[in-house]
């Protein structure tokens, strides 16, 4: 596989699981799913920055998204002249509901290390969704995983993610939709 193929193709493939934390930035706010309790350090569980209208937007926007990509993959794979994949029903809701439910192990992860909603913690902010979405893939549709994730597949994303997640965050921040650039 030539290295365009494997940026096409993990782009492509992971595309439901960079659109939902971007879906709940602008869809984001109501009740948080920590419901404002606290843990035994007395900090909050996850924070006011994770509710339960940006994650179920964010779900259903990558999983609509998915749908979407099915329906072109024939066409665009045909313009492009690679064999973009086809997301099986379950992957459809693994990749996108993972790459919240990182998000949001982050977050649990970012309070105990005492820091305050919004703060920065690289590497985990830019790969905590995409490690949940590839386990929870892996676990719902392991064939289709191996055959689509393979080595300079799962390497590309590894390294385009946060590239994307750093540019996606910035522009989020410069038009005012996000209060921190990360
Ligand atoms: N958001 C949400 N629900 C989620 C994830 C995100 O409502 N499950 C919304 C919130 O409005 C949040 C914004 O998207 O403030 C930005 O997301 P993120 O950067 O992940 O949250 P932070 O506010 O930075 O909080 P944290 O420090 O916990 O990451
Ligand atoms: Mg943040």
């Amino acid at each position: 596989m030539n290295a365009v193929t494997a940026v096409l193709i993990a782009f492509w493939t992971m595309l439901p699981a960079y659109v939902p934390n971007n879906a709940a930035v602008l869809a984001g706010g109501g009740r948080p799913i920590d419901g404002g309790r606290t843990w035994r350090d007395g900090k909050r569980l996850l924070g006011d920055g994770k509710t339960w209208r940006g994650t179920l937007v964010g779900t259903l926007a990558g999983a609509a998204l998915a749908l979407v990509l099915n329906a072109t993959a024939p066409a665009v794979s045909g313009a492009l002249g690679v064999s973009l994949p086809r997301f099986p029903p379950a992957v459809m809701l693994a990749l996108p509901f993972g790459a919240m439910l990182g998000d949001i192990l982050a977050s649990f992860i970012k309070r105990r290390s005492g820091r305050e909603r919004g703060a920065a913690f690289p590497l985990l902010d830019q790969l905590d969704f995409v490690v949940v979405a590839l386990a929870l893939a892996a676990v719902a549709a392991p064939g289709w995983f191996r055959d689509t994730f393979t080595l300079p597949v799962v390497l590309v994303v590894l390294v385009l993610t946060p590239v994307l997640h750093v540019l996606t965050n910035g522009v989020a921040y410069l038009l005012g939709l996000k209060d921190e650039p990360w």
